[in-house]
């Protein structure tokens, strides 16, 4: 199932000499790649959704304190020459990513996972330079290795897919639905879900993607409408409200959508509207599928109960995002409730969770998904 894929869009570019990220604020109507030369500066584009996309916020979280070290280095800055200096700094600087988002696991995953790595080093490291540049390779190695989850997880996804058609389709190219946007902007290269669809379609077994709008940010509508049109992948946009008449009105074979965590039960938090379309794909008799890296899975956590769902600002909902018009009335008494996320339980995840090393399907009862972790 190798296909030659066509270079996709990116929105990390990193080198030992720059580190860019495209401000998907803008997109489509303009690209714009802002430098990344400080940890404040991967912050703010993290904060403020210039990147996100759970893998593209951890790898950008790395990469960002890897350049703001090797630009310190190169200044001759005092506050890295010695280990303990650099220690403090790239500590102190992996609790301060971990303040940008709190929803998606995979960047604290990754700030756990370096301030490890860097308190196993410190004490072997004989400058400051040397924590440094190692700190460095392995933030290249993940952003190296998101790339190689993408192709594993597209491969495995499609091939899944394929299988397990309907008898009475094995012969048809299937209709997909997805939700937010899970390729090469939300990840180091082609994406998790929409890696997937990328596999079904340069494999010639892909009819047609639906893409929901995903209000408010319209990351459908904006950016997977847009990695679509750039690559020619067919791609019909609905609006969020639109998916359940969707399954009921067409053949729809599967739905996939990202994840932004992976509790032990399978309890999955991804875009707001996720939820709902898994309510429908389970009433409508519509495998649902998760596409996620292993980078994603938080197995320490039981439940979706205890995840932190984060919330954004009213005006997200209240204007209209690129003429800045207040589209809403104004009243003493309204209020507005604004989460970016929701939590798909585990029981009606009931194609199975897509990772680099396979597909976990749901087991018969309850717990439908366990990962290892806490019970
Ligand atoms: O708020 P966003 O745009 O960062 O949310 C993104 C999603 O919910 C994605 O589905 C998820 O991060 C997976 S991206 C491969």
């Amino acid at each position: 199932m190798a296909h030659p894929h066509r270079a996709t869009l990116e929105s990390i570019k990193y080198s030992r000499t720059s580190f860019t990220l495209l401000d998907q604020r803008q997109l489509p109507f303009a690209t714009v790649f802002d430098d990344v030369r400080t940890v404040q500066d991967v912050w703010v584009a993290i904060k403020e959704m210039r990147v996100r996309g759970a893998p593209a916020i951890a790898v950008s979280a790395a990469l960002g304190i890897a350049t703001a070290g090797r630009l310190k280095l190169e200044a001759n800055e005092p506050e890295v020459q010695s280990v303990d200096g650099a220690k403090a700094f790239l500590l102190g600087s992996l609790d301060y990513v971990a303040t940008s988002r709190p929803t998606a696991v995979n960047l604290f995953n990754a700030v756990s996972f370096m301030k490890n790595k860097v308190q196993e080093v410190a004490p072997t490291a004989d400058t400051g330079a040397a924590l440094i540049w190692k700190f460095v390779e392995l933030a290249e190695e993940m952003y190296n290795e998101d790339v190689s989850f993408n192709e594993r997880i597209m491969k495995h996804g499609a091939a899944h897919i394929l299988a397990k058609r309907a008898a009475t389709n094995a012969d048809k190219k299937v209709n997909i639905l997805t939700i937010c946007n899970t390729g090469a902007l939300a990840t180091s290269r082609y994406g998790t879900a929409l890696g997937v669809v990328r596999e079904l379609f340069y494999g010639g077994n892909l009819e047609q993607l639906y893409a929901c709008e995903t209000r408010p940010w319209n990351q459908g509508a904006r950016l997977t409408v847009y990695e679509c049109v750039e690559e020619n992948i067919p791609c019909t946009l609905i609006c969020d409200s639109a998916a359940a008449s969707l399954m009921k009105s067409k053949r729809i074979d599967a739905v996939i959508v990202g994840a932004d965590r992976v509790c032990n039960n399978g309890d999955t938090a991804n875009k707001i509207g996720t939820y709902h379309l898994a309510v429908a794909a389970k009433h409508h008799g519509v495998p649902f599928y998760v596409a996620a890296p292993s980078t994603t899975l938080d197995p320490n956590t039981a439940t979706g109960d205890s995840v932190t769902i984060e919330e954004r600002e009213p005006l997200e909902i209240t204007h209209n995002l690129q003429t800045k018009q207040r589209v809403v009335a104004e009243g003493e008494h309204l209020s507005i409730w604004n989460p970016v996320f929701d939590i798909t339980p585990g029981e009606i995840i009931t194609g199975g969770i897509i990772t680099e090393d396979g597909v976990v399907e749901p087991k018969a009862a309850a717990p439908f998904f366990d990962f290892g972790g806490a019970k």
